[in-house]
């Protein structure tokens, strides 16, 4: 039977962890919390312990395991050199979420590298992790606690699930921090190589060292039979739920119409469903299951709530999945990598719902009141086009009487070598209108208000009036910084100036 000990995260009661110390020293097994995921721990040193890890997780013995150590002087009792490269990424990123791959000495048993001469070492910043290894006084081999091909454990309770009745101990110090595994670097050859993408990013470590490599594995879209993982454990199908997993790609508005369309499709035939969603297009769903895995704005809040995601479409018995994508740099290529994994490749791709069929002869920016998010809008479409361009203007829906643009946003032009020669608030008026005019408005309110003010004229002109996040396959209004400080401001320029990238390659691409 395995005992399960609860222990504070942050401050570990002094001697709660000799019990589990000794376990691991004697040759058990003691699952444990790190800042990452759970690991499963044993002694690296003890080749019984190593074989005791993969039997208890149902893991082929070829895939190697990383030791654990909690303080940097243990690391010259295991390995034959450190690399100058080495030595830079252990004074950055240790204690923390890096796992650096070097030459074993001879006192790290084949069994604990799956046949390799290197070791994978990592020292982690879980107060409850150092504890234990200070009270093992042995480096702790541990991969996640999970059985094999599960989504790594980021709780106690996935834990227990997994590994209740194989394993000596399970320590539950609550919900880990990152949620995502570390990264793992190899400083072994002449450049240093990202095996595993992790919350320590590319870029951090390319900021750090220069001339890091990828290993290809990472970032494919498609498994290639030819292509061997440089970390053998890369090759495994991990992180898979049960169902059937489908990463669904493309503008949102056609994401969610794919994804709502199969869900349909799925549900009249049997099948229990559930949809990976952003917060941001939670509630635009149809599925028996919808889980919200965070904020498209905050990557690690998706890398946090991943793995527990994709666990809870299991519990709930969730046989189709869809997810949304998640690409991006930096936590992104982790995120990706690992739900690319989780879906075995499985990766649908959309286009917008509804191509662009007309020319359009001009556009209209439509805000309140026509003296900050409109002219801003146009300020910055003239930026960012010649004078090809399609005529653009910008008009409120209310504008009692003329006044000049807001100051502040003014203001922020200014600082991206901005300025419109003449802007004096106008209202939208009939006049505005010409034949396959392209209104688009801040809002939904805003949309729906020129469509009920001037019904017959855009039947007649064949106007078109969208909302510019729909129009670009967005949901929501953009930000309003009516009222704010100069900071919301600029966070309305950096979001407009986007869309509106996003408006012009459209109208380019599809005209
Ligand atoms: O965040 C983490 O790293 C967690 C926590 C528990 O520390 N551990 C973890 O272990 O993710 P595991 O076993 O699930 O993944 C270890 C990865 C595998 O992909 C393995 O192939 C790779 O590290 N690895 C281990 N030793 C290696 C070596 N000598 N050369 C190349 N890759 C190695
Ligand atoms: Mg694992």
């Amino acid at each position: 039977s395995t005992r399960v000990i609860k222990v504070d995260p942050e401050h570990p009661e002094e001697g709660s962890l000799r019990e589990a110390g000794r376990i691991i020293r004697e040759g058990g097994l003691v699952a444990f919390p790190t800042e990452t995921v759970y690991g499963l721990g044993g002694n690296g040193l003890d080749a019984g312990a190593s074989a005791k890890i993969y039997a208890a997780k149902g893991r082929p013995s070829d895939n190697p395991l990383i030791l654990h150590i909690a303080d940097p002087e243990a690391l010259t009792d295991i390995v034959e050199e450190i690399p100058e490269a080495a030595k830079l990424l252990m004074e950055r990123f240790w204690p923390g979420p890096l796992t650096i791959i070097f030459r074993k000495k001879d006192c790290v048993p084949y069994a604990t590298t799956g046949g390799l001469d290197t070791v994978a070492v990592r020292m982690p910043s879980h107060p409850t992790a150092q504890m234990l290894i200070r009270e093992a006084g042995v480096p702790i081999a541990a991969p996640s606690a999970n059985l094999s091909g599960r989504p790594s454990p980021t709780t106690a309770e996935h834990v227990i699930r997994d590994l209740s009745g194989r394993i000596e101990m399970i320590i539950d110090s609550g919900a880990v921090g990152i949620g995502l595994e570390s990264t793992i670097v190899d400083v072994t050859g002449e450049r240093p190589v990202l095996l595993r993408p992790g919350y320590i990013t590319y870029e951090m470590l390319e900021d750090l060292l220069n001339e890091v490599q990828i290993d290809p594995v990472i970032t494919e879209t498609k498994p290639d039979p030819n292509l061997k993982p440089k970390a053998p454990g890369m090759k495994y199908r991990h992180y898979a739920p049960k169902g059937d997993l489908v990463i669904v790609k493309g503008p949102m508005d056609a994401v969610i119409r794919a994804i709502n369309e199969a869900c349909e499709k799925d549900h009249a035939a049997g099948y229990t469903t559930g949809v990976l969603a952003s917060s941001e297009a939670a509630a635009s769903y149809h599925a028996d299951v919808v889980s919200d895995c965070g904020s498209r704005e905050n990557l690690e809040e998706i890398a946090h709530n991943l793995f527990a995601v994709l666990r809870d479409f299991d519990e709930q018995g969730v046989e189709k999945i869809y997810a949304e994508c998640f690409d991006g740099e930096a936590l992104g290529m982790a995120v990706m990598n690992r739900l690319r994994k989780a879906a075995g490749y499985h990766m649908m791709t959309v286009e917008y719902t509804e191509r662009v069929k007309t020319m359009y002869a001009k556009i209209i920016f439509v805000c309140t009141g026509d003296t900050a998010r409109g002219p801003m809008a146009e300020a910055i479409y003239q930026g960012l086009t010649d004078e090809n361009r399609i005529p653009a203007i910008a008009r409120g829906t209310v504008v009692l009487f003329p006044e000049p643009m807001n100051p502040k946003a003014e203001s922020v032009l200014e600082a991206h070598g901005l300025a419109l020669t003449s802007s004096v608030s106008q209202g939208l008026e009939a006049a505005d209108f010409v034949q396959n005019t392209l209104v688009l408005a801040m809002s939904e309110q805003l949309a729906d208000h020129v469509r009920s003010q001037f019904p017959e004229l855009i039947e007649e002109k064949q106007v078109t009036v969208d909302t510019i996040k729909a129009f670009n396959g967005e949901t929501g209004d953009v930000i309003d910084p009516y009222g704010g400080t100069l900071i919301d401001y600029e966070a309305y320029y950096t979001e407009m100036n986007r869309l509106i990238k996003k408006t012009i390659y459209r109208l380019e691409e599809e005209a």
